[in-house]
């Protein structure tokens, strides 16, 4: 994700989010590039979806994912997520973790298939929407066993989203 991604993150940011980063908050992850990786999805020049990740040390999180909702459905978050967890393993982490609103069970799937299992609830996390977070672990993302994992995700993308 580059500063002049912004406009286009933002547009699909504040439909998706009841409360949505701003545009300095994003701006501010993208000024620490040695702990964060920020990427987005495009189609030609319009970005469709991105996703963020922190990694300190052996522990990383995935800060957020989104993806524009005429274009959800078409594996677009799940690309992403490969990227982010591939990112994580080149930083140095061990474990990934992430927090999800209870009812997001789109979401909650998704991440399943990334190995993530919930550990625990963040009471109230979302005050806004008066909901729970979900917090969820991904553990051994260095073994082999998960790098197969990540493998089979990606080879089974459809055409265009299927990494080259
Ligand atoms: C959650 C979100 C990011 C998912 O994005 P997406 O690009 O639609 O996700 P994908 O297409 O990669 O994966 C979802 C769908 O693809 C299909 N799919 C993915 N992998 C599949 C597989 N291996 N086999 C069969 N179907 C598969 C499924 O239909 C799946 O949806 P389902 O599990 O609800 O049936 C998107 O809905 C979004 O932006 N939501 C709003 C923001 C949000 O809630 N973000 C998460 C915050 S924690």
């Amino acid at each position: 994700m580059r500063r002049r991604h912004l406009r286009g993150v933002m547009a699909i940011e504040r439909r998706a989010y009841a409360r949505p980063w701003s545009p300095n908050l994003f701006a501010a992850e993208l000024s620490e590039p040695e702990t964060r990786s920020y990427l987005v999805a495009k189609i030609d020049r319009d970005v469709v979806g991105y996703a963020g990740m922190i990694c300190y040390g052996e522990e990383a999180h995935i800060t957020n994912v989104a993806v524009e909702p005429m274009l959800q459905g078409h594996r677009i978050a799940t690309r992403l997520l490969v990227e982010e967890m591939r990112a994580a393993v080149r930083m140095g982490a061990r474990a990934v973790s992430l927090e999800v609103r209870v009812t997001n069970w789109r979401a909650q799937r998704l991440y399943a298939r990334f190995g993530f299992r919930p550990v625990g609830i963040r009471r109230n996390y979302y005050a806004e929407l008066h909901e729970d977070a979900l917090i969820m672990w991904a553990d051994d993302i260095r073994s082999e066993a998960y790098a197969r994992r990540l493998d089979r995700i990606a080879a089974q993308l459809p055409e265009g989203v299927r990494p080259a």
